[in-house]
């Protein structure tokens, strides 16, 4: 699998609307798939989108409107194909 970058919008916006829980969810399922090699989580300041929120970029690829079961049918099908 090649590395996934995660990066999720920690402005106030975006954390307030589900990125809160979201990156918690997005921690519990790398440690849950033994993940910790495989990808990289950052956060970011607010993109500027906050319209679109919650934001998740994911190998450069924004995801808008994100909640856990977008994060986990995304997660399993990048997981899956790496
Ligand atoms: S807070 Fe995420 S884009 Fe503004």
């Amino acid at each position: 699998m090649s590395k996934l970058n995660i990066t999720v919008c920690m402005g106030s916006s975006c954390f307030a609307r589900g990125n809160a829980s979201n990156l918690e969810f997005i921690e519990n399922y790398i440690k849950e798939n033994g993940l910790e090699a495989d990808i990289d989580l950052a956060g970011s300041r607010c993109e500027g989108k906050c319209v679109t929120g919650p934001n998740v970029i994911i190998n450069g690829i924004e995801y808008t409107e994100v909640d856990e079961k977008k994060l986990k049918q995304t997660l399993d099908e990048l997981v899956k194909v790496k």
